[in-house]
């Protein structure tokens, strides 16, 4: 249980319960009553909470800050172009001139349609797969997250103890509310298993309208593919005519300026984007082939009146134009791979078995387990340790998400120095917490 001098913070949360549900405005930031720091600014890659105590962020806003917080050429483009006005209900040319970079940037998008979020882009690119292919069936993997929307909101984070036999899971809805008719559009499978998927689609490939995918297992441990895994669906997707929808919302712009198209040479159908997109400010995207992209307008519904919002595209030219211009994901996997050997070193020194997962910009640690490869596999690790582990790390001014499914984020203000100091909270706190 996390020890802190949260006063001040407590005070807020004692307020924001009256008008909130949790005290705040996404579960996900809810760690518990009277444990819930509440935040007085950011900055660079520090957090100060309402106590004044600072962190080493390495949550990020759960990934799109990829410059850093408040990053000062962001915040100016937004100031020079808010001023000519924030939302119009017309398209502008610097509107244009973030589809055209982002379309360069992205090896496998022709064309792009903005958003405000992840859930947003992954909800159009789903309705396209479907108009596309006069298909209603979408299969997803479990433990993989595509926002809050219904058709996918399904085997997230559910005890894995209810998702039957990996050859024939069962989809479990991931919230009271979500339409039980839904389930019979959904196919939910096991990662990396590519014997299930073809089996599966043996069976049931021609109703399948989309197979959305993490290119990592992003919100469970940052769980790589195995290799060839993604470009297995991208054959299957074929040999079915399945539209492959890659949801990009958590590596895009974050593992490579191309995302994992460009890490991976994998050429989705459609791709879906939000976070680092605009180094935190509100803007996501969703697109791909032209031949897919292109019904959109006759006949399929696409739209959102915040949709160009001048602060989330300013805030998108200037993220990209940073991108493009200095080696900003090569500083962040150079110190990101530091931080995670030297993570790994520290555990194999104290005896801790563990497996390190994901790509330094974004990874993980699985501990008393020597491989993970799907959620079912991450859930034998031991997550009250790791909790324990973080929450040692928090109190030390060191602040990764809590949550073990919810990757390490680093980004370009982390410097060599927050990474020493990191290094040594995490020694501290594995001498601290008995395992
Ligand atoms: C892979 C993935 N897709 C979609 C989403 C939903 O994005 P948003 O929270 O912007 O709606 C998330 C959010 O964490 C995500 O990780």
């Amino acid at each position: 249980m996390l020890n802190l001098p949260w006063q001040k913070s407590n005070a807020l949360q004692k307020r924001a319960f009256k008008v909130m549900p949790l005290g705040v405005n996404s579960n996900f930031r809810f760690w518990g009553e009277g444990i819930t720091p509440y935040l007085q600014k950011a900055k660079g890659a520090y957090l100060w909470d309402v106590d004044g105590n600072r962190y080493i962020d390495y949550r990020m806003a759960f990934g799109p800050i990829i410059l850093g917080h408040a990053y000062e050429e962001v915040n100016e483009k937004v100031k020079q172009e808010i001023d000519l006005g924030t939302l119009t209900a017309m398209t502008y040319e610097l509107e244009i001139e973030t589809a055209e970079k982002f379309v360069r940037m992205c090896p496998g998008v022709e064309m792009v349609r903005f958003a405000c979020s992840g859930t947003e882009a992954t909800m159009h690119a789903i309705r396209v797969a479907r108009a596309y292919t006069s298909r209603e069936c979408i299969i997803k993997f479990e433990g993989m997250y595509h926002g809050f929307q219904d058709y996918t909101l399904w085997s997230t984070y559910a005890p894995v103890e209810a998702y039957g036999n990996p050859r024939n899971p069962i989809p479990v809805p991931s919230s009271s509310g979500i339409p039980r008719l839904l389930n019979q559009m959904i196919v939910t499978l096991p990662f990396n298993a590519p014997d299930i998927l073809e089996n599966t689609l043996r069976a049931v490939g021609e109703t399948v309208a989309a197979i959305i995918v993490e290119p990592c297992m992003g919100n469970c441990g940052a769980i790589l593919p195995q290799k060839n895994f993604l470009q297995f669906i991208r054959k299957q997707c074929d040999k079915y005519g399945i539209v492959m929808i890659l949801d990009e919302v958590k590596t895009g712009f974050r593992i490579a300026n191309g995302g994992a198209q460009e890490y991976y040479h994998i050429s989705p159908d459609l791709a879906t984007y939000a976070k680092a997109f605009a180094n935190g400010y509100p803007l996501a995207a969703f697109g791909g082939k032209k031949e897919i992209m292109s019904i959109i307008g006759h006949g399929v519904a696409q739209g959102g009146t915040f949709t160009n919002n001048k602060p989330g595209v300013a805030a998108a030219w200037a993220t990209l134009t940073v991108l493009q211009r200095e080696p900003v994901l090569k500083t962040i996997e150079k110190r990101g791979k530091r931080l995670m050997d030297g993570i790994s070193q520290i555990f194999t020194e104290a005896g801790i078995p563990h497996c390190m997962n994901g790509y330094p910009a974004m990874f993980s640690f699985a501990i008393g387990v020597e491989k993970v490869s799907d959620q079912r596999t991450w859930n034998e690790s031991e997550k009250e340790y790791y909790l324990a582990l973080i929450e040692a790390m928090i109190e030390r001014g060191v602040m990764p998400d809590h949550d073990p499914r919810e990757p390490w984020f680093l980004c370009y203000s982390h410097n060599e120095a927050d990474i020493d100091t990191t290094l040594d909270v995490v020694s501290e706190a594995v001498k601290a917490v008995k395992r």
